[in-house]
């Protein structure tokens, strides 16, 4: 029996509607920008599999690392404990974070990351003695599937069942360079009305909304209005971070910088999960007292696990590196001359690259959960390269250490897709 026919037998896959998409493609091997299936076919991973794998799949720099972490200390309980991986990472991710971070809180994945972000934020205040129980998120945002991070998400299929048991949210639209005075507006009105914890967002780019891209220009004054009325800010770079936009993390380009940043996926680089929320000194602060009650009881059983740390603290050392730097300002040079020319194509309506990330609306009336979708997607790995279009959203995120012929086939497969579906 094939890996496809065994997996039906017992598996439950996210994100899939098992009765009309039962079958799941095995994969037997992943090298460093190749997939290869169980017949043998590969295929270029054109998404770093949801953005982790930045540095390719199996990168023999990061696993040599892990393989002698594994031999030295595996796993050791974080409350009482602590150990060179955690340090040395909190050491280095302190020298790369915007100035103002300067503690560490390790969680195991994005969603866990935004939770224990709107934790300390309400956490803060309530130590403080203030009690304020709502967040201001952007439309549309997409921040993990816990029933925080739910809350804060834009509504779709992902929460919808759950929508009478999440936090009030107050939203907001994304600025696009026209609605400045319209927010602020609105913004006003909200914290006239409400006792606002903190607002949440995605800074520069909503992955799942579409890679949708707005400017640092534009974002600032919403952040230094939450900054004026004494709001925590939190950025969810969970997709954005380490060197995905062509900084090290987006809000390296906004002036006001968030109080809290949640961090994962390209963080241990797709080998080992695992998720950072991090923050000011003023917050920690906020925490320290002799009553015991006032500490953070937030706790994942796996935080600062050693082997996952010497994974982040490889893929960190990769990132700063000139050969890695130089692939990310290719791929971005590419992807803008790509993009200038398939925004004349007749299927397409806008394209927008920034850094690594390029995304390529498409002409259709089918909505985001339409066959068009499941019909690129098959197209495209007909020809050997996975993308995964968000809706009807081609978006390309590829390893930085994606060949130039690599990326080429790519760029090429999509031209030849469009040309005929
Ligand atoms: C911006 C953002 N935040 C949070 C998450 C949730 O991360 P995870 O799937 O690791 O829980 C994602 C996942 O795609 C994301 O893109």
């Amino acid at each position: 029996m094939t890996l496809q026919e065994r997996d039906k037998k017992h598996l439950w896959h996210p994100l899939k509607q098992h009765q009309t998409h039962p079958n799941s493609l095995g994969i037997v091997k992943a090298k460093g920008c190749i997939l290869t299936d169980e017949n043998g076919n590969e295929y270029i991973d054109a998404i770093s599999s949801w953005y982790t794998c930045m540095f390719g799949h199996c990168n023999d720099f990061i696993t040599t690392k892990v393989y002698k972490q594994m031999q030295t200390l595996d796993q050791i309980m974080f409350s009482d404990f602590t150990h060179e991986p955690a340090v040395k990472l909190s050491e280095e991710l302190i020298k790369i974070l915007p100035e103002n971070q300067n503690r560490i809180f390790f969680n195991d994945n994005g969603s866990t990351a935004v939770e224990a972000g709107i934790k300390m934020a309400l956490q803060y205040y309530f130590n403080k003695g203030e009690k304020r129980n709502t967040f201001v998120a952007f439309e549309n945002g997409f921040h993990g599937d816990t029933f925080g991070a739910m809350s804060v998400s834009g509504l779709s299929v992902y929460n919808g069942p759950f929508e009478d048991f999440l936090m009030d949210i107050k939203r907001i639209p994304v600025p696009n360079g026209n609605n400045s005075q319209v927010i602020l507006k609105q913004l006003q009105q909200i914290v006239s009305e409400n006792s606002i914890a903190g607002f949440i967002y995605e800074p520069l780019i909503q992955g799942a909304a579409g890679m949708k891209i707005h400017n640092a220009e534009d974002l600032n004054p919403v952040l230094q209005f939450f900054k004026n009325h004494n709001i925590l800010t939190i950025a969810d770079e969970v997709m954005t971070g380490f060197g995905k936009t062509g900084n090290n993390f987006a809000s390296d380009e906004i002036t006001t910088k968030p109080d809290i940043i949640c961090l994962s996926k390209a963080l241990t680089a797709g080998l080992v999960p695992m998720a950072i929320t991090s923050c000011t000194e003023d917050i920690y602060n906020e925490f320290l007292s002799n009553d015991i009650a006032k500490g953070f009881f937030h706790c994942h059983t796996y935080s600062a696990n050693p082997i996952a740390c010497s994974a982040a603290l490889a893929s960190i050392e990769l990132l700063q590196s000139d050969e890695i730097q130089k692939n990310i300002q290719y791929i971005s040079d590419s992807h803008k001359s790509f993009t200038n020319k398939i925004a004349n194509h007749p299927k397409v309506t806008t394209t927008r690259s920034k850094g690594v990330i390029l995304a390529i609306d498409l002409k259709t009336n089918a909505g985001r959960y339409g066959t068009l979708r499941d019909q690129l997607l098959k197209s495209f790995m007909g020809k050997g390269v996975f993308l995964r279009p968000l809706g009807n959203t081609i978006y390309i995120q590829p390893p930085y250490v994606i060949t130039k012929q690599q990326l080429q086939k790519i760029y090429t497969t999509i031209e030849e897709v469009l040309d005929t579906f």
